[in-house]
This record gives structure tokens, sequence and C-alpha cells, in this order.
């Protein structure tokens, strides 16, 4: 079976590479590539033209694939964000990985109180299985959550409460050495916390740097890449899959 990632851009997608070495190490004949699209209407077209098995949808294409799926199933349906595409029996169906995935990564916290820093496609995702407080840097993209009856802040209105476990879903850091909110109130959230998550992966971010500091326990976004990618491969093999192996695969390939 042939994959792909569709994306824009998409050279820095690192989805080849993990899935591809996954196929080698389980001895699986399957193939996956990478699709540089342009058009986000064009997804679906495009998918049933290269005549491929699945795929998965990244920025900025996962509500295309959400609104243009012939069928959308499972959390994706609420979060109006599909980032995963299988071909069943002549239809292609939409799911999403990355709430799942997230919850995945947190597995193992012991929380109570959630904090979101970012109000993007990923903190809609994710926060549609953890029920977090949100914070943002402007005003626009809140009103989602706020209709959905999340506690929502700017930084000019934030409130502190004694969050323990606090999310990073913005791109701050990624290719700059920003904090996603500004350093004197992301330490005084840090004062009381215990864990601190980052979407952002391939480097450590300022926001893991400063968590670090303050000795909070950290996740990057390495780890949401490889359980959404797990949740993935599930679905493209269309069964259940030993996750402790994969997870073993997937973090060989990535961790350098
Ligand atoms: N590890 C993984 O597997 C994984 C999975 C999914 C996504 N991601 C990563 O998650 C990040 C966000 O993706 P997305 O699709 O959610 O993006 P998005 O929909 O464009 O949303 C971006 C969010 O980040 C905020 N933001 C951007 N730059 C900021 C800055 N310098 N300071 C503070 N806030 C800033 C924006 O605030 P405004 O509303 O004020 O503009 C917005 O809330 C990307 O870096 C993506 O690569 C990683």
């Amino acid at each position: 079976m042939i994959f792909t990632i569709f994306g824009n851009p998409v050279e820095h997608s690192k989805s080849p590479l993990m899935h591809n070495y996954y196929f080698k190490k389980t001895n699986l004949k399957h193939c996956y590539a990478r699709y540089l699209l342009e058009n986000g209407n064009e997804i679906i077209d495009k998918f049933k033209e290269l005549k491929i098995s699945g795929a998965n949808v990244t920025v900025p294409h996962k509500e295309w694939a959400f609104k243009l799926a012939d069928e959308v199933r499972g959390v994706a349906k609420d979060m109006g964000a599909v980032n995963t595409l299988i071909l069943e029996e002549g239809k292609v169906v939409g799911y999403n990985t990355d709430g799942p995935g997230f919850m995945e990564v947190i597995r193992e916290f012991d929380y109570k109180k959630p904090l979101i820093i970012g109000a993007g496609g990923t903190a809609r995702a994710i926060s549609y299985l953890l029920k977090a407080d949100i914070v943002n840097r402007s005003e626009k993209r809140l009103e989602f959550f706020r209709e959905k009856g999340f506690n929502v802040y700017t930084w000019d209105n934030f409130e502190f409460k004694n969050y323990d476990l606090i999310i990073n879903t913005t791109s701050a850091g990624l290719k700059d050495e920003n904090l996603p909110m500004p350093k004197e109130m992301l330490e005084k959230v840090f004062k009381n916390a215990k864990y601190a998550v980052d979407v952002v992966y391939g480097k450590k971010t300022p926001f893991i740097k400063l968590a670090q500091k303050y000795n909070l326990k950290t996740r990057d976004g390495l780890y949401l890449l490889v359980y959404q990618g797990i949740l993935a491969m599930e679905l493209f093999l269309g069964e259940k899959i030993d996750k402790k192996e994969a997870e073993k695969i997937y973090f060989d390939i990535l961790k350098d």
C-alpha cells in the first residue's frame, strides 16, 4: 500500500521517515511519501487520483480535509479538523489522531487543572478531550472556545489559578526564541505547576527551557508526533498494533 502526507510546506515533515522506518522494522512492504499540496480544496480529488490507501494531513489543510472527506468519524467530527484520511470501501474517510495522541502523551501525569496556551487548530484538537482553560495572545480565535463554554483569556485579562499542567500549542519558539506568553506571566504560572508540554519539536524551545528551570516535568513535541503517528498507523493498517513496540521504533528513528 502507498501512503502520503499532504501539507504546505511539507518538506520538513518527519512523517515519511518515521512511518517508513516502522514498515521496515515490522517487515511490511508499504511505502509512505510526501506531497506538497497547494490548494487544500483539491485534497480528496488528489487522494483519489494518486490511488493511495491513506494519508496524513498537516498545516494548513486539516479543515479542508474535514470539509471534503466522503465521511468523517470519531472525535474529528467535533473538532472540525481531519489529520488522517483512509480509503475504506471506495470512500475517503477522515479521522483525527492529534487529540487522542495528546491524551497518550500525558497518560502518566497526575494533573487537576490544565492550561492551554494558544487557540489555533492544535488547541482545538487537544481541548476537545482535555477540559482546560485557554489563554491566547489575541482575542479573535478565542470565540470558538468561548462558545463551547471554556474559560478563555487574553494576556490582558488572564487570571492566575492553580494550573498544574501547562501546554504550549502555539508555534512560538519554532523558528525564533519567543516564549508563547510574556516571561513574567509564564514564570508566575510555572511556579505552581508540575508539568509542561510543548507541541513544537525539533529543538529545545524557550518554553521547555524555562519550565525545566522551574523543575517541571516536561514533554516536547516529539511525543505528540509519535503518538498521533501510532494511532494513524493503526488506521492505515486497519488493526491494532503493539504500541510498546511501535513507541520504541518511532522514538528510535526520531530521537536525534
Ligand atoms: N508535535 C506534533 O505532532 C504537532 C501536531 C500538530 C501541530 N504541531 C505544531 O503546533 C503548532 C501550532 O499549530 P496550529 O495548527 O495549531 O497553528 P495555528 O492554527 O496557526 O495557531 C497558532 C496559534 O499560535 C499563536 N501564536 C503564534 N505565534 C505566536 C507567538 N509568537 N506568541 C504567542 N502566540 C503565538 C496564535 O495566536 P494568535 O491567535 O494571536 O495569532 C494561535 O493561537 C505548529 O508549530 C505545529 O507544527 C505539532
